[in-house]
Formats: C-alpha cells, structure tokens, sequence
C-alpha cells in the first residue's frame, strides 16, 4: 500500500514550504513502512480524552501526543524528528476538540528524542520523544488533564482506546495528503495476541500491537504519538504500520513500560499501574482515624 506512494520526493517526515505555511506530511520510510499512521472511529468531545494533544510543525497539526505532567508531552520519536534542533517550528495545542480554530500554542523549549530511535530501520523501535513545554500546564480543568502511565505491558485481548486527529481512511495512493480530521476521534481496539504481533515486529523489543484481524479499524496516519490507553492509563504511543485498518495487519505501538525509567529521566512523570493502592489506602486511613 504504502509502496505505491513511495518517490524520491517523498520522505520520512514533513516537507515545510511556502514559508512554512504549509506542512505536508509524508506516510513512509524507506522500507514502506507507513510511519505517521482512526479508521473507523467515532467523533468524541475533548472532555472524554483531555490529555490528548495536537503537536504542531509551524501551526500544522502532524502528530497526536499525551499530557504526562505539568510540562511534558509524550509523543512518537518519528513525530519530532527534525524539531531538536529547531525548537521555533514547534508547538502545543491541548484542550479542544476540533483541530482548527484560534488555540493557544504552547511552546516547547526541549524535544528529546529515544537515543535508540532510527526511522530508517526495518522494524522501527524506540519510537518514543518528549517534548517539554516552555510554560508549566494549568492541567486540571474539565478540558486538559494528565494521563498516569502504565508500568505494565497491556494484556493480550484487552479492550484499549486509540484516539487522535488523523486519516479516518486508507490514504489514497495518489495523492501525497493525508487528510487528516478536524475533530477529534477515538476507537476501541483489543491488544493483538503477540505472536500474531511478533510476524509483524520481528520479535523488537518496546512494542506491542493491537487491532482487528479483520481490518478495518486502525488508527492511521496524523494518529502517530497519540495515547493507546486501557481504563485510563496510557500503555501505548502509536508508532507504525502496514497501511491502515488492513487485514493481518495490526498497528504497532510504542510500549510506555518498557521505557518507563528513560521517560522518567527526561520528566517528572511516575510510571504506575492503575490507581495504585498505595495512593488509595492512605487516604483511607486518615479517614479511619478521623472516624476512630
Ligand atoms: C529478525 O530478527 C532476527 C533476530 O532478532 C534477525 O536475525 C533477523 O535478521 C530479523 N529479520 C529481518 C527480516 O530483519
Ligand atoms: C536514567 O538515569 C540514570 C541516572 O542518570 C541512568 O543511570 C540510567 O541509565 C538512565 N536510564 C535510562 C533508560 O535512560
Ligand atoms: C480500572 O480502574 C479502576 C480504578 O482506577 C479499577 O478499580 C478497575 O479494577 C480497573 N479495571 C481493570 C480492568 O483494570
């Protein structure tokens, strides 16, 4: 699929011209693999995924990402590949639904990208950044929250929630747009068995993959960096795959526990599982005593 689009003008990440104004978003790298990869979603309002964002390359959106704590976003290391080095061209958007529209850009005064991250490789690991924003996030209104992430692998067959802003089809082989959606959406996937998982991951490490067997519900380009979250808690970033929603082909993404000390590193987020009771049973006591 994405073989047909591939030319030699067409590279792995946005090609910026017109002065910026446009951003174009390219679907492959040099083994086919489509990078910035929901078909078959549903329209959702912000509210039921407030730690969604919307990166953005000169005010284009390019890539999804997750608000992780007051000043960093996690994202896909493919979304932010050329933004190292150019910190001006990036920004945040988080807090609404649609993609256009007059929203505050957050800027971002630090991207770091997986040191193990090659995009040209011919199964893409380590595809995971951090963006770190300029301004600390008021994060805890009804439209903007943070995400906990899990220090676990998620369960084979478990229902988990994709969303984000990207091609709600398949996109055409002709055409070197993705149309991308203006509102936000979201589908539920279950976690792909990993055997299935490893004939299309060659057995890398720090991924998993989830998906229909049947095809037909992915998420796809313009989704990349996005959350993959299970009961409220992010497991996964999405990473690759072999076009969209195809048969056979689950999407691959980015297993957030598998780098939960490097994420660690690079910001203030604590990978946990669940509401973990540690939180929980402290409150609790205060209360028994209050009450003995
Ligand atoms: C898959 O991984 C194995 C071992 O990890 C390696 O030997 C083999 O070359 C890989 N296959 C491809 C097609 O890259
Ligand atoms: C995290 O930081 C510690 C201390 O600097 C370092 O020893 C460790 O290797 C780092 N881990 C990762 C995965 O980056
Ligand atoms: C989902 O989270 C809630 C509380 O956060 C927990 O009580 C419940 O057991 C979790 N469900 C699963 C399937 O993990």
């Amino acid at each position: 699929m994405c073989k047909l689009i591939m030319h030699r003008f067409i590279v792995l990440y946005s090609v910026v011209y017109i002065l910026g104004q446009n951003v174009r978003v390219a679907e492959c790298n040099e083994n086919g693999k489509s990078l910035l990869k929901i078909v078959g979603g549903v329209e959702v309002p912000i509210e039921k995924f407030p730690y969604q964002v919307s990166i953005r390359i000169y005010g284009q959106h390019v890539c999804g990402g997750s608000l992780i704590d007051h000043h960093h976003v996690l994202t896909a290391g493919h979304c932010v590949m050329k933004q190292e080095n150019e910190l001006h061209s990036i920004g945040v958007t988080m807090g609404h639904t649609t993609i256009k529209g007059q929203h505050i850009l957050h800027r971002v005064n630090k991207v770091v990208i997986h040191p193990g991250f090659d995009p040209d490789a011919k199964y893409v690991t380590n595809d995971i950044a951090i963006v770190r924003l300029k301004a600390k996030v008021p994060a805890n209104t009804r439209t903007v929250k943070i995400i906990g992430l899990s220090s676990k692998r998620p369960e084979e067959g478990r229902m988990c929630t994709v969303s984000g802003w990207g091609a709600i089809k398949q996109p055409d082989p002709t055409s070197t747009r993705t149309e991308i959606s203006n509102t936000l959406r979201a589908i539920a996937i279950p976690i792909s068995d990993y055997y299935q998982c490893s004939r299309v991951t060659n057995r890398s490490l720090g991924v998993f993959c989830a998906g229909y067997i049947n095809g037909g519900k992915d998420s796809c380009q313009g989704d990349s960096g996005g959350p993959l979250v299970c009961n409220d808690t992010q497991y996964g970033v999405v990473s690759w795959g072999d076009g969209c929603a195809l048969p056979l082909h689950p999407g691959v993404y980015t297993d957030v526990s598998y780098f939960a000390d490097w994420i660690r590193n690079h910001s203030f987020a604590l990978p946990t599982h669940q509401a973990s009771s540690a939180v929980i049973i402290p409150v609790l006591l205060v209360h028994l005593f209050r009450i003995v």
